[in-house]
């Protein structure tokens, strides 16, 4: 949500902001702004529209500094303008800053500044909380003092960087709730919401925590709380292959990130399945394992795609391990005062480990005494930090904003935690041999889906005016088909429901006429009966069936309209197969329509407000 750019160094700064932002615009993207001091001038550049709409603007005013912030946004308070586009100026034209997150008492603050005669220009909690920031500094004349003051009234979440014209060398940068990283380079510094805007000038990075500020004045910096107390924060070497956040040789950054999930998947699991003594390696645990076998149920939170891929998970558990799971929405969880026990084991995944509500939810159940353990694929991220233990799905940077690559590498994760945990209590060597040699065939049969991509591309053809798609599945396959639908609506814009196939009868079945395509995830387990008997039920009704279905499985030709089918899996492994086509139709659909693959209207890839 919002992506966030501040340099001091010797390079132009302009250059330096915009392609930093272009990293970042996964987190945002229906304004973007730049300001820096140029002579003793701020010049602020700022539009609604892309980074590049923001370049263009940039190069055409030849800007020149050394000093500057910029910002990318999704926008919470006031509608995607230019006014309120970031970088916002305060009244007295000495303060700037750019943010991320949501000011939840902007209103008082706003009211109470309106009252010594404050005009604001725009709707923004983010001008106010310049304003409040200017009005502080008017009276103590120490800039630093001023943002220190100012944010300790602040409630809600931030991460900001901020300059003062009275103090052209200084740069600030603070975060509470929104992550913030400084980059340390050689005589330059980079402040970034996340590494992939840092890598390019400098590996030496530093997270800044909740509460944490960096002071950067002339070639030197400060981290310290907002309360004035200096942190020992740990310089950290960031691993980034630049070439992983390009689009190399693809159309798409969510085509490559498809197409990658043969590696991806084979990441996740390299050196932890032991396929030979039927168990996994999951060195993260290592501290909490006996904490894990006493548990006597585990609770999974999540947000979007990756709690479809913690559905998965509440299935293989319970299957392997025999421990009760319950799912839950991080955003309801937290919300609701919810029982916990200190022996509950209570697991976040997150595929950024910055969404808010994955964070908060993890931040209540600890509160609460529970062990926290987080799946996530950013290292150094918020949540990777604050749990006490966890499992990297080390899927690599994924910028488009619809999940591909994350979900597979979860649920890969999860199945191999289910077998970590049964392994501690019931489950049988043999019964975990299997499924981890499974496992290990995964990235081939993936593989093996993809190479047929143009049957699905076919399909995506002919549908793509349809304005209604239903996705069944049941068991397994039902989460698989709340994926395929979400994947669908982000990026084509066409409605798609995700349905178990069995509750279709008590509604979704009213919708279906001939111009409804059904999309069945039908493969070959001990439900394939009572799926079939749903294909019917359909067919009925004069409904387009699509259906996923197991290679070999000849009888679905008789009833489905089209069917792709995927290799023969352990039936507990199908989701990640099943979760692929669905991927592709998605992606072939939003192409074949001109929508904005990587860059859906109103979505962003990392949702840290609320
Ligand atoms: C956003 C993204 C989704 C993602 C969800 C959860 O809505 O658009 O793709 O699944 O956030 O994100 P997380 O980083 O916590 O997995």
């Amino acid at each position: 949500m919002c992506g966030i750019v501040g340099y001091k160094g010797h390079q132009q700064v302009s250059s330096v902001i915009v392609n930093g932002l272009r990293r970042l615009e996964y987190r945002g993207y229906d304004s973007a702004g730049v300001a820096i001091i140029e002579n003793g001038h701020y010049v602020i550049k700022k539009c609604a529209g892309l980074v590049e709409d923001l370049e263009k603007l940039v190069n055409h005013s030849q800007l020149k500094g050394t000093v500057g912030i910029g910002h990318t946004r999704w926008a919470t308070h006031g509608a995607p303008t230019n006014e309120n586009a970031h970088p916002h100026l305060d009244y007295t034209g000495k303060i700037v800053l750019v943010h991320n997150g949501i000011i939840e008492n902007y209103q008082t603050l706003k009211k109470k500044l309106a009252k010594n005669g404050v005009e604001f220009v725009s709707q923004t909690d983010t001008e106010v909380l310049a304003c409040f920031i200017g009005s502080i500094y008017e009276k103590v004349q120490n800039f630093e003092l001023a943002v220190r003051l100012a944010l300790s009234e602040v409630e809600g979440t931030f991460g900001i960087a901020v300059l003062c014209l009275d103090e052209p060398d200084m740069m600030i940068a603070v975060r509470r709730g929104s992550p913030l990283v400084l980059g340390l380079g050689n005589n330059e510094f980079i402040i970034a919401s996340d590494a992939s805007a840092i890598v390019q000038h400098t590996r030496q990075v530093i997270y800044l925590n909740d509460n944490e500020m960096a002071v950067i004045d002339g070639d030197t910096y400060v981290t310290k709380t907002i309360y004035d107390q200096e942190t020992d924060s740990e310089i950290q070497e960031v691993e980034f292959e630049l070439e992983k956040i390009e689009k190399g040789g693809f159309d798409h950054f969510m085509l490559k990130e498809i197409y990658e999930q043969p590696e991806t998947f084979h990441n996740a699991i390299r050196g932890r399945l032991l396929s030979a003594e039927g168990n996994v390696k999951l060195g993260g645990l290592g501290p909490v394992r006996d904490k894990i076998r006493a548990a006597k149920r585990i609770i999974i939170t999540a947000c979007g795609t990756s709690w479809h891929s913690a559905l998965v998970g509440e299935y293989l558990i319970e299957q392997l391990a025999h421990i009760p799971v319950e799912v839950e929405y991080a955003s309801e969880f937290r919300y609701r005062n919810p029982i916990i026990y200190p022996d509950d084991v209570l697991i976040g995944i997150s595929q950024s480990g910055e969404t808010a509500d994955t964070l908060a939810a993890l931040r209540e159940a600890k509160q609460k005494g529970a062990t926290i353990l987080g799946i996530v694929n950013v290292v150094g991220s918020t949540i990777a930090r604050e749990t006490d233990a966890g499992v990297f799905i080390h899927a690599g940077p994924e910028i488009g904003v619809a999940s591909t690559k994350a979900f597979t590498s979860q649920v890969g994760v999860l199945a191999m935690l289910a077998i970590y945990i049964g392994r501690m209590i019931h489950l049988s060597q043999r019964e975990a041999k299997v499924i981890a040699q499974e496992l290990e065939k995964i990235p081939q049969k993936i593989q093996q889906i993809l190479d047929n991509a143009d049957k699905i591309k076919e399909i995506a053809l002919q549908y793509k005016d349809a304005q209604n798609f239903l996705y069944l599945g049941r068991g397994l396959n039902f989460p698989v088909a709340l994926e395929g639908a979400l994947k669908l609506k982000e990026i084509s814009y066409i409605h798609a429901e995700g349905y178990p196939a069995a509750e279709m009868k008590h509604g979704p079945i009213a919708l279906i006429d001939e111009n409804l395509p059904v999309v069945f995830i039908a493969t070959k387990d001990d439900i394939y009966d009572k799926i079939i008997s749903n294909i019917e039920e359909v067919r009925a009704r004069k409904g387009k069936v699509i259906a996923i279905a197991t290679e070999g499985d000849t009888q679905i030709l008789t009833l489905a309209d089209h069917v792709i089918y995927i290799p023969e899996t352990d039936s507990m492994l199908t989701p990640i197969l099943a979760a692929i086509p669905l991927q592709l139709l998605s992606y072939y659909i939003s192409v074949a329509l001109d929508r904005n693959v990587d860059k859906p209207r109103n979505l962003a890839k990392s949702v840290t407000v609320e």
